[in-house]
């Protein structure tokens, strides 16, 4: 006899008997049948609707996949579920739920450091606020970041930033773009307790390219993980503990890297600018037109900022198959030979032997009578080492018309042809690249010819 049956018999003798003995006191026990759920096609019933939460767009298009269909575990993102795969942190997850965490030292591409604290969220069952940059989702997390206690805490760690941080973003290239600056708006306080004399750190000379003011930084250290993790250089680190710290190169030195650019876009602050820019614009003035870099053959994503007809700027662009969001020294600063030592004009040597401009119609007369008057063979074509792919191309093509192939680069490198496409293509796509055994490299060095593929990412 199951055990069902015999609490169901022995349940039925007992109501019986107290139906007998007195029915006046009579106790009422109803059971309650599920004839539903033992219908064979009960799972194939929609379930009861869920809550209805308004429909959130993760933030900057923070896509999850999930490649082991085991590892997707569900947190709760103020109290809307959300699926992630296991070893994303809170914030990444909150991202996913659409929900944008305020972070400084956090970078999707670099080692988590944890220390400016401004992603503070409030966790169930945890007594803090934790840093959720640094903190694992866990399974059934309850997540809350828009609570009196998160807030507050945000607004305490950006009154201790504000703590020393100069107010001179009237004079701050940064102005405009600076995380400090919307971040102060959208989770700071309206006031600060601090009346102290602000620190003062002594400005570090990194090169030509690369203006510090370091009184402005704010020690999140994401410059030197940059340095260290990407460009591979171990130039830049912390100095000093408490309020002595700050950011230096130890022995006074430059910056060596091909990419130290870089470290302008990261920098979440002023401390770290652009100083051929310094002083040339503020960022509402510019327009941005999206292109593709040609002073190399990676042909990185990038942005070229300008006002009126003038180029100011360039930078990177997001593509993750080739440059991800890095751009080289020679790509971002190249704008300068735009203006600079400059031939803008076509010349002709004189009867003196002297060079003097002329127009561009009068200098091509003289280029197509100087090609007639010689045979094909004859004439050589001669691609200067900073010629773009598409002019060199030209130059070929029109080459080939006029019936010679005598092209030349200059330079001692080598000669790749360059009519088929698997001659200067690579096997795999940059990004494949991660994922060779080893490189055979042949008459070039990466370095200098294409940067980005020499990085430590
Ligand atoms: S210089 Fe900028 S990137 Fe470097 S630690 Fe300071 S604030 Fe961070
Ligand atoms: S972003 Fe989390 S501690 Fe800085």
């Amino acid at each position: 006899m199951g055990l069902g049956l015999l609490a169901s018999r022995t349940l039925r003798s007992t109501s019986s008997k107290l139906l007998t003995t007195n029915p006046k006191s009579t106790i009422l026990r109803t059971i309650v049948s599920t004839p539903d759920l033992h219908k064979p096609d009960a799972a194939a019933e929609p379930a009861a609707p869920e809550p209805d939460l308004p429909k959130r767009t993760p933030i900057a298009g923070a896509r999850v996949h999930f490649p082991n269909p085991d590892d997707v575990i569900e947190v709760f993102v103020d109290g809307y579920p959300v699926k992630i795969p296991k070893g994303m942190t809170v914030l990444q997850a909150c991202s996913v739920a659409g929900v944008d965490i305020p972070r400084f030292c956090y970078h999707d591409r670099l080692s988590i450091a944890g220390n400016c604290r401004m992603c503070l969220v409030e966790v169930e069952k945890s007594p803090k606020p934790v840093a959720s940059c640094a903190m694992p989702a866990l399974p059934g997390m309850k997540i809350k970041t828009d609570t009196p206690i998160a807030k507050k805490a945000r607004e305490g760690v950006m009154e201790f930033l504000l703590m020393n941080h100069p107010l001179d973003c009237p004079i701050c290239d940064q102005g405009g773009e600076c995380d400090l600056q919307d971040q102060s708006m959208a989770f700071g306080s309206d006031r600060g307790r601090f009346t102290e004399t602000k620190r003062s750190v002594v400005d570090k000379n990194l090169g030509p390219l690369v203006k510090t003011v370091m009184t402005r930084c704010i020690q999140c250290t994401r410059c030197v993980r940059f340095a260290t993790e990407i460009a591979g250089v171990q130039d830049l680190g912390m100095l000093g503990r408490g309020s002595g710290e700050e950011i230096g190169t130890y022995v006074e030195k430059l910056m060596t890297s091909e990419l130290s650019g870089n470290v302008i876009d990261i920098c979440p602050v002023g401390a770290l600018t652009s100083k051929p820019f310094a002083f040339k614009a503020r960022n509402w003035e510019l327009k941005g037109t999206e292109t593709i870099d040609v002073t190399d053959a990676v042909g990185s994503n990038i942005r070229i900022d300008s006002r009126g007809p003038e180029v100011m700027r360039i930078v990177p662009r997001l593509n993750e198959d080739i440059n991800e969001e890095w751009i080289s020294d020679k790509t971002r600063f190249c704008y300068d030979g735009l203006k600079r030592q400059r031939l803008n004009d076509p010349m002709i040597r004189d009867n003196d032997g002297r060079f003097k401009p002329v127009s561009w119609h009068d200098a091509l007369a003289v280029v197509a009578e100087v090609i007639h008057q010689v045979k094909p063979e004859e004439i050589v074509g001669v691609a200067g080492k900073l010629s773009d792919a598409e002019s060199m191309m030209l130059l070929k093509d029109f080459l080939n018309k006029m019936g010679s192939n005598n092209i030349w680069c200059e330079g001692n490198g080598k000669n790749v042809n360059a009519d088929l496409r698997s001659g200067y293509l690579l096997n795999s796509g940059i990004s494949g690249l991660e994922k060779a055994d080893c490189f055979l490299l042949v008459g070039t060095q990466v370095k200098c010819s294409s940067k980005i593929l020499n990085c430590g990412n």
